[in-house]
């Protein structure tokens, strides 16, 4: 499974990084602005910044919803460094956007995604990675599992080659879950991957090797 951080947060993903198990990032336009990134060349320059940082694929999302402006922002996008996937919106314009860029060699990440149905429909364009987004559905008492195992299924009966990137994932429950039924990927904060680090009896086991040692020294 992979593990990609989900912000715009440099110092984080830094801290990521040096964890050593991060594969990517994702970015959004709300995550940008959260750390006050606005203005195409600000936001630009930070998309390469990132990439800087890490080694995977960083998903920098276009802004247009019609084919032929997804289409240019999301080759632009792309030129900008090889670990860009083009991320664009679970819409009419963006399953076509997504076919064209498959059909041309460019990598896509299908955004916004809620439904079964629209994840079958990314996956016959072509998209590289799927993302459901299962906090939300969660907040709307909707359980976003049940979506990840739904697509898991249609994506195997067919040999779909889609990477499944459980989205939204808000702590270290939904990693794990995702993980049991076979996400590809996984993008959340820092705090949802750290999370998998806490046991009380690693912490109490620590304290106790340590004390023990320290009686012989
Ligand atoms: C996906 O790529 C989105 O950036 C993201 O996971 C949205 O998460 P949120 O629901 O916590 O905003």
């Amino acid at each position: 499974m992979k593990f990609f951080i989900d912000t715009a947060n440099l110092d984080q993903i830094k801290e990521a990084q040096e964890l050593g198990v991060l594969d990517g990032v994702t970015t959004n336009p709300s995550l940008m602005a959260k750390e006050g990134i606005t203005g195409r060349e600000n936001i630009i320059n930070h998309y390469k910044k990132i990439c800087e940082i890490v080694d995977g694929d960083v998903s920098a999302e276009v802004i247009a919803t019609d084919f032929d402006g997804i289409v240019k922002e999301g080759e632009e996008l792309a030129k900008l460094h090889k670990q860009i996937v083009v991320k664009v919106p679970m819409i009419k314009e963006g399953i076509k956007a997504i076919k064209y860029f498959s059909d041309k060699g460019i990598r896509t990440n299908c955004t916004l995604v809620f439904s079964a149905g629209q994840a079958l429909l990314a996956a016959k364009a072509g998209a590289t990675y799927v993302s459901p987004f299962i906090g939300r559905l969660d907040d709307i008492s909707t359980d976003g599992l049940n979506l990840i195992a739904d697509i898991r299924l249609i994506y195997d009966n067919y040999g779909f080659e889609t990477q499944i990137l459980a989205a939204s994932v808000r702590h270290s429950m939904h990693i794990l879950e995702c993980a049991k039924i076979g996400a590809d990927v996984m993008t959340g904060p820092l705090s949802s991957i750290e999370g998998l680090l806490n046991h009380p009896l690693t912490d109490s086991g620590l304290a106790k090797f340590l004390a023990d040692y320290n009686k012989g020294n």
